[in-house]
């Protein structure tokens, strides 16, 4: 077994971690209780959810190296590439690449630069069915944080977390650029590019792709956190009032993504040329203006195979039905995570539980969806914003969307106990997070489950801290909502995780 330790040149930051190893004789199993074990079948394969393995968490009062509070890290995660690796005594060690969105934004947008941080973890997988202390719980995802890469758009210029009221005509930046840019969203004050990064997926060779919620746009950026070049979605999705552009978040445009419902996920097939955009809920003429008709939104393909030679392609775009909560309304996707060929885990959710509207939450899920029966629907007439899929929420016949199947819940109060947490009152600390929007993968080295994966997810807390600190100015958000971490133990068939690990026992 060759273990290789991928050391970030540049932590030279004092290293703060969180959580201790698990106290000796806390945990007796190897492998999964088999009793947790829920079976999905999609298209022939079998699924299982093994169940809650670890929980983590970062304070809402961490201070990053900027001097800013860490926080909305769940926007977005990556495993660093070669990072992922098993320890002689059994644990795990990998390191995160967090994004933010926007900065803490509870008082309107601010001008805060885009980012990601690194985040060290060293997982010990639990799986016991005895419920631990909460703080015995958070020896199992030992966090440290490195450091933070700051994005900046053309010349030079910082990115803006501030709303985008204006536009930068397209080509109208640096001609020396390899691809021109279409129009982009910016800030009216200092007209900086304005972006609110929601998905992240990590190439090979170091540059790295970002989508967000303004545009929206799907931005490569180099390994450096410089603006490389910029994907536009089909017209049905680019936000028009009035027939022009408009990106603002702030209003919902005449057609195109709603306000805020952006590019949310993001992912890449094991390829790594396919890149797969998920908006949030539907367009606005896909009956997006009402969380009673949004649930037909849109996957979007792009080929990035030679993504420096012409703009990468779309080359293929599917519907996605979301489930729906008791009322009826959408419970809109915050991510996305290529499995295998057609296959995709999807993470749709309400908003509620620590840092949102109720305590008490009623959807979580880390979903499967399968898009082998789907319409294509790129190159039809439904690239044209004036033909609508599901025009008030009724989606035309013409086409299939993909199946979606219900997997891996994030609020099973059996699994949550286990690692000290609740749903529900009281509002305390071991409240689970209210809003979940990223996903990984890890292959798990079990011999006897080839398929078997980590998958992780980190919450966006929105900055909720009562000792914040933004733009260097102290706040009091008046709660204090952690960056919490889960990891779960699933078989996915035939699922790979590309370039996360450094060695493979099968
Ligand atoms: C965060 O809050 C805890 C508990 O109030 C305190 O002990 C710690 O010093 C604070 N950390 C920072 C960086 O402010
Ligand atoms: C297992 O080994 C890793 C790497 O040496 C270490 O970080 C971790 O604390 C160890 N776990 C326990 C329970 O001792
Ligand atoms: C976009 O719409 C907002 C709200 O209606 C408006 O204030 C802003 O000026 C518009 N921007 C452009 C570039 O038209
Ligand atoms: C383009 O590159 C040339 C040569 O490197 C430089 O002189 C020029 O200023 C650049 N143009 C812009 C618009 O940055
Ligand atoms: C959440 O629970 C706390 C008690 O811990 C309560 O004070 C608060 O009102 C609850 N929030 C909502 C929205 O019900």
């Amino acid at each position: 077994m060759v273990l290789l330790w991928v050391i970030s040149a540049l932590s030279l930051q004092v290293a703060v971690s969180f959580g201790h190893p698990l106290p000796a004789g806390c945990s007796s199993r190897t492998e999964p209780d088999p009793s947790f074990a829920v079976d999905v079948k999609l298209a022939g394969k079998t699924y299982v959810n093994k169940g809650l393995v670890a929980f983590g968490l970062i304070p809402s009062n961490f201070t990053e190296s900027t001097g800013d509070t860490l926080g909305g890290i769940g926007s977005a995660i990556a495993l660093k590439r070669g990072s992922f690796s098993q320890n002689s005594n059994g644990s795990f060690d990998g390191t995160f690449i967090t994004q933010p969105d926007r900065g803490f934004n509870v008082d309107g947008t601010i001008d805060w630069q885009g980012r990601q941080h690194q985040i060290d973890f060293v997982l010990t997988p639990y799986y016991d069915a005895d419920n631990l202390d909460f703080d015995d719980a958070l020896g199992t995802l030992k966090l440290t944080y490195r450091n933070t890469l700051l994005y900046t758009e053309r010349n030079a210029q910082k990115t803006t977390g501030l709303d985008a009221l204006a536009v930068r005509p397209a080509e109208a930046s640096n001609n020396n650029v390899t691809i021109p840019d279409p129009a982009l969203p910016i800030a009216e004050t200092n007209e900086h590019m304005s972006l609110d990064a929601e998905g992240l997926v990590l190439n090979a060779d170091g540059t790295f792709w970002t989508s967000d919620e303004y545009g929206p746009y799907i931005y490569l950026f180099s390994s450096e956190g410089d603006l490389i070049e910029t994907l536009q979605p089909p017209e049905a999705i680019l936000p028009f009032i009035d027939g022009k552009l408009n990106f603002t978040s702030d209003t919902d445009p005449d057609t195109g993504r709603a306000g805020n419902q952006g590019f949310e996920g993001l992912t890449v097939d094991s390829t790594g040329t396919t890149l797969y955009a998920l908006l949030q809920s539907a367009t606005i003429q896909d009956g997006g203006s009402d969380k009673s008709t949004s649930r037909y939104t849109r996957l979007v393909a792009f080929d990035i195979s030679q993504p420096l030679v012409s703009r990468p392609p779309v080359v293929g775009e599917w519907v996605v039905p979301l489930p729906q909560n008791k009322k009826g309304n959408t419970l809109a996707a915050s991510e996305v995570h290529f499995v295998s060929d057609n296959v995709f885990l999807v993470l749709s959710r309400d908003g509620d539980g620590h840092g949102g509207d109720d305590n008490n939450s009623a959807y979580k899920q880390a979903d499967l969806l399968d898009i082998s029966s789907a319409t294509d629907i790129h190159g039809s007439k439904f690239d044209d914003p004036s033909n609508p899929i599901a025009k008030k929420g009724k989606l035309d016949k013409s086409i299939t969307p993909g199946t979606y199947e219900s997997f891996v819940s994030f609020i099973d109060d059996t699994q949550l106990a286990r690692f000290g947490l609740h749903n529900g009152k009281p509002a305390d600390q071991t409240l689970i997070d209210a809003k979940w929007e990223s996903l990984a993968l890890a292959p798990c080295f079990d011999p006897d489950f080839p398929d078997d994966f980590f998958l992780f997810t980190v919450a966006d807390n929105d900055f909720i801290s009562t000792q914040g600190i933004s733009l260097g100015q102290p706040f009091d958000a008046g709660l204090d909502v952690d960056n919490q971490f889960m990891v779960f133990r699933v078989t996915l068939p035939g699922a790979s995780a590309t370039g996360v690990s450094t060695e493979s026992t099968h």
